[in-house]
């Protein structure tokens, strides 16, 4: 393990708790790789950093000029923390776009979840990477999958596995293979009265999540509050922004906020609202739990949460944004939310937001209404 004090990085503005760390075995690999492989600090891209465990440790070895591309806002902010903490530098923040890969010869990359986001990364380090580079790529070996390799090998002739170490294994890719004229992602997909664009890290990709999809069904049958009533709606964690779309069309004198703390979302949801021909109506904003929008503005916000932090199941995330809903609503606005039904959030909701009725419940999911109090 390289000499850093890894136990001095924390995840905050993310949720913090005594199970949740904000470093594994993965990044100390993948910073000891690039120490011994001697290329210089503005030849390094590093994709996937959560907190900093990558970055940090590399500035700390005196490393400068590091380039880094985190998809959370959350992310983004733990970084910048934790080094002005420790008091590093040498890195810059950027898109996963050319100007963070453009001469790259290493890239370091903590593997995605999803197979579509790494798809998308191994063709932006292909595509703008130098010739000779060499991607290295770790995960927890119980997260690991063949199909991570069969990925990684449709951007590089060479791909190998490395032995693991400490429950942790880095693949090395190199050889980048010639691109296709169009990447591929963003897609694109058709559903009735509503085009969804992805890009590989977005919640569910093109498709419309079927939690999404219930809860679309409630607001078309509900009787509804007089549109000049409606002033502002938000899409809170809007993903490729299925419900922000729908809240422009239902409510045409209202200004829309689609956020979410994904970059890959963001993208996706900008996307989504110029192909619906509603760019100007929607405003997308990269942030952590809508923190930017003001206290008591907002007249109705649109939820479907995430359950899943990470791969440990953890509802923290959830009530995260409730209290962010319950912040932005002003006194009678509404929350208008789908859950999984085992979750039972509706005692949660009325402490946090005000009176919550059930409007729907399937056997997967139960969309509930809070009136702010
Ligand atoms: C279950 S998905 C729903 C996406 C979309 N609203 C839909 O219905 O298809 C939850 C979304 O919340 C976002 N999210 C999770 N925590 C967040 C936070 N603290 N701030 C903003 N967005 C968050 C995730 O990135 C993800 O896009």
């Amino acid at each position: 393990m390289p000499d850093f004090p890894y136990a001095r990085l924390r995840r905050r503005p993310d949720v913090e708790a005594a199970n949740l760390q904000a470093y594994d075995a993965t990044d100390a690999l993948l910073v000891g790789r690039a120490l011994e492989s001697g290329v210089p600090g503005h030849e390094i891209a590093v994709i996937g950093d959560a907190y900093g465990a990558i970055t940090l440790p590399l500035t700390d070895a005196g490393l400068t000029g590091i380039r880094v591309h985190q998809d959370l806002a959350t992310g983004r902010r733990a970084l910048a923390l934790n080094a002005e903490e420790l008091g590093l530098a040498g890195f810059s923040p950027h898109e996963l776009d050319g100007s963070l890969l453009d001469g790259a010869r290493l890239v370091l990359l903590q593997l995605p979840k999803a197979l579509a986001e790494l798809e998308e990364i191994a063709d932006a380090v292909a595509r703008w990477a130098a010739a000779d580079v060499v991607l290295v790529a770790g995960g927890r070996v119980k997260h690991m999958t063949l199909a991570q390799n069969d990925v990684l090998g449709r951007s590089f002739a060479r791909v190998q596995p490395q032995r693991a170490e400490r429950k942790s294994r880095l693949i090395v890719a190199t050889e980048p293979r010639a691109v296709p004229a169009q990447p591929p992602y963003p897609v694109r997909a058709h559903h009735e009265g509503l085009v969804l664009v992805a890009h590989g890290g977005a919640f569910a990709g093109a498709k419309l999540d079927i939690g999404t999809r219930v809860l679309l069904d409630v607001l078309a049958e509900l009787p509804g509050s007089s549109p000049a009533s409606v002033r502002t709606v938000v899409d809170l964690g809007c993903g490729t922004g299925a419900l922000a779309v729908s809240a422009a069309i239902a409510h045409a004198g209202a200004r829309v906020v689609a956020t979410d703390r994904s970059a890959a979302a963001v993208a996706s949801a900008r996307a989504t609202a110029e192909a619906n021909g509603l760019a100007d109506r929607i405003e997308v904003t990269h942030d952590d739990a809508g923190s930017r929008i003001p206290d008591a503005s907002v007249d109705v916000v649109l939820l479907n949460p995430p359950f899943h932090l990470g791969s440990s199941v953890h509802t923290g995330a959830a009530t995260r944004l409730f209290e962010a809903a319950a912040r932005m609503l002003r006194p009678g606005g509404e929350l208008l939310t789908v859950f999984n039904s085992a979750l039972a959030y509706r005692p949660e909701l009325t402490a946090l937001i005000g009176p919550t009725e059930q409007l729907r419940r399937t056997p997967k999911f139960t969309v509930t209404r809070s009136i702010r109090r």
